[in-house]
């Protein structure tokens, strides 16, 4: 059996659908503080099969060691955690508390049950601001926000733990930016009010939320001043986390991987990709850069496609036609009962 912490989430809910495809028995652990168990019934739906969910949060150790008790765990894949950039800067405490204690738990946790297969999702954003493009994994790291930095510490951590046992196997990997939704449009990403970041802001403005997308920011390096990201399909996404579940005992030790397309968009080139891929025209206006943004940052995937036999499919056209169809379907994202 695979533990996925955070596994409703819109990550999440995506790897679990994929793990129940490929035959895989799973067992969620979340405390649905941004998603609903809804997204869990839609992946059940959708795959006619079904998992194990458990609602509490990882902080909890007599319920986590509960788990691990009634259930034969193989692998962890811990998705669980607070994601926020711009909240981390407002409530660095709860993000540390929620992000590396609750990783802490978890970690002692799968020691005491010798439970040693880790799956860990990283981010890009533990690149800092990289001097150069495409990035690869052996770039520098520096974090830039609270949020940032509990990623990095807990990939430290890691190391550490590894380094006192080597019969760890712990699997890092580096999400660019992550979009688009299961094309059946049943899961997606729940809007959690005003978005943050760049997709659900331009569906918002295609559903008619707002009537114009604020570009922030066009006087950077780049093509056309506006900012550079490599965005990837949550479905590709999903399918990189099993190919490290398959490698974990043959790719042995730490490693770690970017998951990214390799390619980067600007931010006027993914609005654009989305028009062509819809018909719907996204108005929008140049604002003033938002603070920490970077100008540019985009993978290089060369070490998982060789280690990992894995390489993103899906092309922009598919992200945004699939993050339409999801918002189309869902305008109140998931709605509970
Ligand atoms: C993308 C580009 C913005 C919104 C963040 C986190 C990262 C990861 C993904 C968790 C930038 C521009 C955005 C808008 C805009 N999250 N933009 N108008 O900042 O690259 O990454 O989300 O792991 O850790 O840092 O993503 O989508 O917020 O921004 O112009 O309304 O779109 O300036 O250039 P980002 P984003």
């Amino acid at each position: 059996m695979i533990l996925v912490t955070g596994g409703a989430g819109f990550i999440g809910s995506h790897l679990c659908l994929e793990m129940l495809n490929e035959g895989h028995d799973v067992i969620v652990v979340d405390h649905l503080f941004s998603t609903k168990k809804e997204s869990l019934n839609r992946v059940e739906e959708i795959t006619g099969k079904t998992l194990t969910f458990y609602r509490f949060n990882l902080l909890d150790r007599s319920k986590l060691e509960q788990v691990f008790k009634n259930h034969s765990i193989e692998a962890v894949v811990h998705l669980a955690g607070f994601k926020a950039v711009s909240e981390s800067v407002s409530l660095p405490l709860s993000y540390y508390n929620n992000n590396l204690n609750a990783t802490l738990v978890l970690l002692e946790v799968m020691s005491h049950f010798n439970v040693k297969n880790f799956i860990f999702s990283s981010s890009a954003t533990v690149y800092g601001k990289p001097t150069s493009n495409p990035i690869t994994e052996d770039f520098p790291t520096s974090a830039i926000n609270p949020y940032g930095r509990t990623k990095l510490m807990i990939e430290e951590i890691l190391h550490d733990v590894w380094t006192s046992d080597l019969t760890w196997n712990i699997s890092i990997l580096r999400y660019f930016n992550p979009i688009g939704a299961h094309p059946s449009g049943k899961i997606g990403e729940s809007p959690n009010g005003i978005p943050n970041n760049l997709m659900p802001f331009i569906t918002d403005v295609a559903m008619g939320q707002y009537k114009e997308l604020v570009v922030f920011g066009d006087n950077y390096p780049t093509i056309d001043g506006t900012g550079v990201r490599d965005y990837i399909h949550v479905v590709d996404l999903a399918r990189g986390h099993l190919k490290a579940l398959e490698k974990i005992t043959v790719e042995k030790g730490y490693n770690i991987y970017n998951l990214g397309t390799g390619e980067g968009y600007s931010v006027l080139q993914l609005v654009q990709a989305f028009e062509e891929s819809t018909g719907i025209p996204i108005p929008y206006k140049i604002m003033a850069r938002r603070p920490g943004d970077i100008a540019e940052c985009y993978s290089d995937p060369t070490k998982a496609e060789n280690q990992l036999g894995w390489r993103a499919e899906k092309t922009i056209y598919d992200m945004c036609k699939d993050s339409w169809r999801w918002r189309q379907d869902n305008p109140e994202g998931y709605t509970s009962f």
